[in-house]
């Protein structure tokens, strides 16, 4: 294979740039032709393809977001669109695409790359770690911490004020982001998606903390949750329990942004680096991941359609150690 493409797509993940550094330089090294399309599948469509070469992706290694932009495509999801795109790759003599990106991104290449038999490697890039075949996607780590680094300050606030905090993290339906913050912030509850935690369950726990003398508490919600946002939750909280400060906080985009860590820059730099080779060994239609330090390959619609459970130790320590 001589000639291959890269996009980022969906929502932007920080070590995106890593992954993509890892996979110029790699195709560089073995004397491939590396184009990049902007803006995810949005660019291919429209042609908006360029030739990159080493230095295209020098000192990006510690930037958050993508420097060749992203978007949730919507024309990809037309049959015209997807035409469009492939002839955008054969008139280029492009031989394989590497698509970072999310769950939505990863079911679109398997779509296109069954279609047109067209060789895709797609590699793991979301905050909400939520893909089965790989122990962490791209930018879980850093959003973690960056949402650890705002629980830490909450607390702060908490304690001084004896305040109640429902705070938000993104993850959309998984409850990865909320159950790590949730841990790492000591927090006195986490509400995953994947667990049943009724507004009783909540009263209960705050009431077993206010019993042993605690004054501040800490409630992480996961933005996927069945009884609503933090802002929902709060106020049906609120109308059984009137004596108490509640406040409520919806970290929001920030946990998209910012310098990737140093875990997601060197899992970026191993995912970016595989795919090329991967597709250079004649692999196609699969998502590339690391299990237990080791690369897999997993086809891309099981990476998908498989559900991937929150470790069940994790949802059982909140509980034991809020005691
Ligand atoms: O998929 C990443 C993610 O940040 C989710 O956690 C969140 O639900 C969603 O994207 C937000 O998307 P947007 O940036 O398009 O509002």
């Amino acid at each position: 294979m001589k000639k291959i493409a890269v996009l980022t797509s969906g929502g932007d993940a920080p070590g995106m740039n890593a992954a993509l550094r890892a996979v110029v330089r790699t195709a560089t090294y073995y004397g491939m032709e590396v184009y990049g399309a902007k803006r995810g599948f949005d660019g291919l469509i429209q042609g908006d393809i360029y030739k990159m070469k080493s230095y295209s992706v020098s000192n990006i290694i510690s930037l958050g977001g993508t420097i060749l932009k992203t978007a949730r495509s919507v024309d990809f999801h037309a049959q015209e669109g997807r035409d469009k795109a492939y002839e955008q790759l054969q008139s280029r003599g492009i031989e394989g695409l590497i698509v970072i990106g999310g769950d939505g991104s990863m079911m679109a290449s398997d779509r296109f790359s069954k279609a047109y038999d067209f060789p895709i490697i797609g590699i793991p890039g979301t905050i909400n770690n939520d893909l089965y075949g790989t122990d962490f996607t791209i930018g879980f780590d850093t959003a973690v911490n960056t949402a650890l680094d705002a629980i830490d300050k909450i607390r702060d606030t908490a304690n001084s004020h004896d305040r109640i905090f429902f705070v938000e993290v993104m993850g959309r339906d998984a409850g990865y982001i909320a159950i790590q913050t949730g841990i790492g912030g000591g927090a006195e509850l986490v509400m995953v998606p994947e667990t049943e935690t009724s507004i009783q369950d909540v009263i209960s726990t705050l009431q077993a903390g206010w019993d042993r003398a605690k004054s501040a508490s800490i409630v992480v919600t996961a933005e996927g949750n069945a009884e609503g946002s933090a802002i929902d939750i709060a106020q049906k909280v609120k109308s059984h329990i009137n004596n108490k400060d509640i406040k409520i906080t919806t970290l929001g985009h920030i946990q998209r942004g910012g310098s990737p860590s140093a875990f997601d820059r060197i899992l970026s730099s191993r995912l970016g680096l595989n795919a090329v080779e991967a597709l250079r060994s004649g692999k196609k239609g699969v998502m590339i991941g690391i299990i237990k330090d080791e690369v897999v390959y997993t086809p891309l619609d099981i990476a998908v359609n498989t559900p991937k459970p929150l470790n069940d130790e994790l949802v059982r320590m909140v509980e034991i150690l809020n005691s």
